[in-house]
C-alpha cells in the first residue's frame, strides 16, 4: 500500500497537535497587470481567503505587471513547478488546451451575463477540467470584459477603417484569423512588449477590454478608442498541477473557495469599469466612439470566412450551443 502524505498535509497535522509549525509554503502568484487592476484585486482576495481558511500554512508573493514574464512563460513556469499560481487572459491558453479557443470567437457572447453563465456552466467547466491533464489545475474562470480597439491612426466605424491597421493581437490564432479576415495587418505579440511597440509606432493599435485600457493607462499612448466589443475576454485562475497534488483535501477546499471569491471580486471590478471606464478615458483625453449594432453586424459579416474555420475547428454544434445558451 502506498501512502501519499504531503508536506502540506503534514504541516496541518502538526498544527492540530499543537506542535511547532513547519516553515510556511510559498505561493508565488504572477499576473500581467498592476495590483490595482482586476487581476490584482482578485489575487489579493485569493490570498486573503486562503490565509483565513488555512491559518499560517501559506505565504503569498505577488509578481504583478508581468514581473515573471509574459503569460505564456508564466504558464510554462506553472507546468514545471517554478510558479504556483497565476491569473491569465485566454491569450495563450489554447496552446495548452486547444478547446479553450472556442471562447475567443468574436461576437460569440451577447453580454457579460451570457458569458458568465456559459463559463460557470457545463461547457465552461468541462474545458476548465482539461487543464488538469497538462500539468496545470484550472481553479475558476475569471474575466476581463469585452475587448475594444484603440489606435493612433483614425477613428473606426466600418471594416474599411481597419484596412491595413497595424494592430497587436494576443498570441491567439482565433483572434489573428478574425483580424486578418477584417483586412487589418495584425501582429501577435506578448503583452510585455506592447507599450514600447505603441510608443515607437511599430504598431498603430491594440485591442483590450476597458479594465486593461483604464488600469494600464493606455490613453497615454493611444488617441482613439472604438467601443467595438468584438470579443469577450475570459481569464483563468490557474495553479501548478504539482502544487495542487501536494495539497490535502481541506487545503484544496480552501483554494477552491478562495478562487470563487477572487472571481466574484474580479467580476465586481469589471462591472464597475464597464460602467465608468469610458467616462474616465474621455476625461483623460481619448476620442471615443461606440459601434451601433448595425455597425457591429458589418464587422461580423467581414469575418464570415474566419467563421467557416471556427466551425471546422470547434464544431458547429458546440458554437451554436454556446450562442443559444440561456
Ligand atoms: O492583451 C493581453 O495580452 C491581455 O489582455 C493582458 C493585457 C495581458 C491581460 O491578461
Amino acid at each position: 500500500m502506498t501512502f501519499r502524505f504531503s508536506r502540506l498535509a503534514f504541516a496541518g497535522s502538526l498544527a492540530a497537535l499543537g506542535l511547532p509549525a513547519l516553515a510556511q509554503t510559498e505561493v508565488k502568484i504572477a499576473y500581467a497587470l498592476a495590483t490595482d487592476s482586476h487581476y490584482g484585486v482578485a489575487a489579493q482576495k485569493f490570498e486573503e481567503v486562503v490565509l483565513t481558511e488555512t491559518g499560517d500554512q501559506f505565504t503569498f508573493n505577488h509578481f504583478p505587471s508581468s514581473g515573471l514574464g509574459g503569460e505564456r512563460e508564466v504558464i510554462e513556469g506553472l507546468q514545471i513547478g517554478t510558479v504556483e499560481a497565476t491569473i491569465v487572459s485566454s491569450g495563450t491558453l489554447a496552446n495548452f488546451v486547444p478547446d479553450t479557443g472556442v471562447f475567443d470567437i468574436p461576437f460569440l457572447f451577447r453580454d457579460l451575463d451570457h458569458a458568465r453563465a456559459v463559463l460557470d456552466g457545463p461547457i465552461g467547466q468541462e474545458i476548465l477540467a482539461k487543464f488538469h491533464d497538462v500539468g496545470l489545475h484550472g481553479l475558476a474562470w475569471g474575466e476581463q470584459g469585452f475587448r475594444h480597439i484603440t489606435n493612433n491612426r483614425n477613428p473606426i466605424e466600418t471594416p474599411a477603417d481597419v484596412e491595413g491597421l497595424k494592430i497587436r493581437t494576443m498570441e491567439n490564432p482565433v483572434h489573428l484569423k478574425a483580424f486578418n479576415a477584417m483586412g487589418a495587418a495584425p501582429t501577435p505579440m506578448a503583452w510585455p512588449e506592447v507599450i514600447s511597440a505603441l510608443q515607437q509606432g511599430v504598431i498603430d493599435g491594440q485591442e483590450n477590454p476597458l479594465s486593461v485600457i483604464v488600469s494600464v493607462r493606455l490613453d497615454e499612448v493611444q488617441d482613439y478608442l472604438t467601443l467595438s466589443g468584438h470579443v469577450y475576454s475570459p481569464a483563468m485562475l490557474l495553479v501548478s498541477r504539482s502544487f495542487w497534488d501536494g495539497l490535502d483535501d481541506s487545503q484544496k477546499a480552501a483554494f477552491g473557495k478562495a478562487a470563487a471569491e477572487a472571481v466574484t471580486a474580479m467580476r465586481g471590478y469589471i462591472d464597475d469599469v464597464e460602467t465608468n471606464g469610458v467616462e474616465t478615458l474621455k476625461e483623460r483625453g481619448m476620442t471615443v466612439n461606440a459601434l451601433s449594432n448595425a455597425e457591429k453586424a458589418r464587422f461580423q459579416e467581414s469575418i464570415s470566412s474566419a467563421y467557416d474555420d471556427y466551425y471546422d475547428t470547434y464544431g458547429r454544434d458546440l458554437v451554436d450551443s454556446i450562442v443559444t445558451f440561456e
